[in-house]
């Protein structure tokens, strides 16, 4: 223990008193072990806000990269005080309390808390035995029956630790936001040197691939220990979802990439290990191969998000994964939802008194065909695959007579903008929605800076109006008169520290679907930074589908 630290305990500043200990079970306090080192090597988080509560996170973990998964913690459970204020200096304390960090649960720490006043900041900080973790911000919703002035939120997707340094996360943190939504592949299964970046791969995982309950605490623990993924937990709340990554590449329901007896009890690791590491409401916890991850986030009347789950419940790809022209992704059987969630989701539709229904989700939601031709090829894994299903949600959302429809979309790594048609055949149909897909924290390495309109898909896909393939997040400010979407780039992410720039925006007005481009800007040569200045491959589908 530092000199600095016991000097913070003893003036008072530190969570608690000394005493509180004293008062928990003599197997469950301090005494039962030798002490702790250091154990908030991870950070500490927040999520699923509701207008009077939400999730608080840490976990306990000395030694991160253990690799046994438990982070160097003792075979104890041990008490974790926790301490909500409504200033950073922990002046105003609001809540405190003690919660304990289970040894069958990794040593994470899930705080739910409800009363709270609606649309309010609030700091957070744990201390275990003698240490204090840093502070986390978060905050509770407006109330439901309200209307905000205005939502600053961001979204991001697609964080290959080896692809590059986690930067994009800083700047969106550097930004403030009050919400910040995360559509999946949050870190990824591979073993070292198995999934590379031309150029090579800055980083490297630590451990195998993953396919134990160890291996994904592991593996999760290794992202958590990134200072800029911790400063991105710790600036707002954040709500997430997963794609395939964090089981495994594509996998659909029950079924795994290639056959795999084993994948029942790898997805539960899995589910496990995600839930351990993530800010998540007990309403999440894992059973066996289940977990209930779709859900709703309201900011008061100005938005709903609906976090849907494409992955735990959809049928297998259509012919065989990859892009296809396939006709039976279009049959009506066929779905990416599952029909409890669709049923779910259409309900909350009509139920809606939102000014924008926002879908936070995973996969291409748009028809993007990449055949010039008279085939219409298509990736199977998004929700070309699932046509039908697509269909009867984007119907869905006519017949409730939502509002504001907008999807939100990571897994392809790169920025996307899209109006979204009634019929994709039929470039004369009505536009009745808008899709903002974010590219990748780093995935796929640094990229390239292309000129805005010239992907070549754009030509036979004429709803598709944006497309960047640099590596960022995006940002949207919401009011109730319009969705404004700032695509922020950075030049590279092959070194840390690069600057982020705001690469286009857009503006969706209330009640007219479809996107108005309000900037372009190219990106500077001054800032290009060595990455070569324009995209050699155009984004190639090769690149795309070779693991997403
Ligand atoms: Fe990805």
């Amino acid at each position: 223990m530092s000199l600095s630290r016991r000097t913070i305990l003893l003036s008072g500043a530190a969570i608690g008193a000394a005493g509180a200990v004293t008062g928990l079970p003599a197997a469950a306090g301090a005494a039962a072990g030798r002490p702790l080192a250091y154990p908030f090597t991870l950070g500490v988080a927040s999520g699923d806000p509701d207008h009077e509560g939400f999730v608080l996170w840490t976990r306990l973990a000395p030694q991160p990269l253990a690799e046994d998964g438990l982070g160097g913690m003792p075979d104890r459970d041990v008490p974790v005080h926790w301490e909500l204020a409504a200033d950073e200096r922990f002046r105003h304390v609001v809540r405190r309390g003690i919660a304990v960090a289970r040894a069958r649960s990794a040593h994470s720490v899930h705080v739910e808390l409800a009363g709270l006043l609606a649309g309010r900041e609030y700091f957070y900080r744990f201390r275990a035995e003698l240490h204090v973790s840093p502070t986390g911000r978060t905050r509770t919703a407006p109330a439901p029956w309200t209307m905000p002035a205005a939502l600053a939120m961001g979204f991001a997707s697609c964080s290959q630790y080896e692809h590059g340094y986690f930067t994009a996360y800083r700047r969106l943190a550097e930004t403030e936001p009050e919400l910040i939504l995360h559509l999946g592949d949050y870190q990824y299964e591979y073993a070292p040197d198995t999934y590379n970046v031309p150029g090579g791969n800055p980083r490297d995982h630590e451990g195998p691939e993953t396919r134990t309950l160890a291996n994904y605490r592991q593996r999760h623990a290794q992202y958590k220990t990134d200072p800029d993924l911790q400063a991105a937990h710790a600036v707002a709340p954040w709500a997430v979802v997963f794609d395939d990554h964090e089981v495994e590449n594509n996998w659909a329901d029950e079924v795994p990439e290639a056959p795999d007896p084993e994948f029942p009890a790898r997805r539960a690791a899995a589910f496990q290990a995600y839930y351990e590491n993530m800010p998540l409401r007990r309403t999440s916890i894992p059973r066996g191969i289940d977990m209930q991850l779709y859900r709703r986030v309201r900011w008061g009347r100005l938005a709903t998000f609906h976090m849907l789950d494409t992955r735990q419940y959809r049928d297998d790809q259509a012919c065989g994964d990859g892009y296809r022209d396939c006709a039976a992704a279009s049959d009506p059987a066929r779905s990416i939802t599952g029909a409890a969630q669709e049923a779910w989701l259409l309900d909350g539709f009509r139920r809606s008194d939102a000014q924008w229904d926002i879908l936070g989700q995973q996969v291409f939601f748009a028809q993007r065909d990449n055949n010039s031709g008279p085939l219409t090829v298509t990736s199977m894994d998004a929700w070309d695959g699932y046509v039908a299903s697509r269909d009867r949600i984007t119907r869905g959302w006519l017949a409730a007579g939502v509002r504001n429809p907008v999807v939100l979309t990571g897994d392809v790594h790169a920025h996307w903008a899209s109006d979204l048609k009634l019929d994709y055949a039929d470039p004369t149909s009505r536009t009745v929605g808008t899709e903002l897909v974010c590219s990748s924290i780093t995935s796929t390495g640094d990229g390239a800076d292309s000129a805005s309109g010239s992907h070549p898909w754009f030509a036979f896909n004429p709803h598709l109006r944006f497309q960047n393939n640099l590596r960022g997040y995006v940002r949207t400010t919401i009011t109730p008169g319009q969705l404004t979407a700032d695509f922020d780039v950075l030049p590279y992410v092959s070194r840390p520290d690069a600057p982020a720039y705001t690469r286009a925006s857009f503006v969706i007005e209330d009640r007219v679907p479809g996107l108005h481009q309000t900037a372009d800007n190219p990106l500077p040569s001054a800032l290009r930074g060595g990455a070569p200045s324009v995209d050699p491959g155009q984004q190639t589908v090769d690149q795309e589908t070779v693991r997403p």
